[in-house]
């Protein structure tokens, strides 16, 4: 089986023998079938009437720039086109765009949804964002436990069941320690990680990642 990689022309071939893991895509052992791409708890923050558009940067905030690509694929590795790719982030303090709980309104009005957007795939069933990292938030109002950065996604398609997750950053500190009343199931893992390019060592830096989601038929 081959698999197209995201932004590349060249075409991935997955070894047959061992399980396999590129940019968030898992081969099952059968070697047949790629797993669907685990789903996680969508959180209070989502709203469904986000504005289509790529670049989630307002100019109110300032933060780490992020580029973060991939593929829409099924489970036979055929690619997803015209699937609609939602995303909805906290902002670099770890604030949503929405947030009006904890007594601090966010500084940017939610009737705008400066941090969410929806995009189609194309063709190749690709989908690009651009994006401010958000910031790490308390597991609970107040506390001292913080959720690893991550990211809400959403992803609609006729004839497949609608995925909804979170991806992560590989480098946070937070990742092994995202746990709740013993609950893993909607928090960190591993197969749920974005892959980060190297940093440029000089100059402005923006992070590179790469995250291929795999939905399941309906
Ligand atoms: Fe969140």
């Amino acid at each position: 089986m081959q698999l197209r990689r995201a932004g590349t022309t060249a075409a991935l071939a997955l070894p047959r023998s061992k399980t396999n893991e590129q940019d968030g895509v898992r081969i099952m052992s059968n070697e047949r079938e790629l797993i669907p791409t685990p789903q996680q708890v969508k959180g209070p923050y989502f709203l469904a009437n986000s504005p289509f558009r790529r670049k989630l940067i307002p100019k109110e905030l300032t933060g780490q720039k992020m580029v973060l690509s991939g593929q829409v694929l099924n489970t036979a590795g055929n690619t997803i086109a015209g699937a609609i790719v939602h995303l909805w982030v906290a902002d670099p303090s770890g604030r949503y765009d929405n947030q009006l709980d904890s007594g601090a309104p966010s500084q940017l009005d939610p009737s705008q949804h400066k941090l969410r957007g929806r995009q189609h795939t194309n063709k190749n069933g690709c989908y690009r964002w651009i994006f401010l990292r958000p910031g790490n938030y308390p597991l609970v109002p107040g506390g001292s436990q913080k959720r690893p950065a991550h990211l809400h996604v959403l992803i609609e398609a006729p004839g497949y069941k609608s995925l909804v997750t979170q991806i992560y950053m590989p480098d946070d500190y937070w990742n092994t320690r995202d746990i709740k009343d013993g609950r893993e199931d909607d928090f960190f893992q591993p197969e749920l990680v974005v892959h980060l390019a190297p940093a440029v060592p000089h100059g402005k830096q923006t992070q590179v990642g790469t995250f291929n989601f795999v939905l399941s038929k309906a």
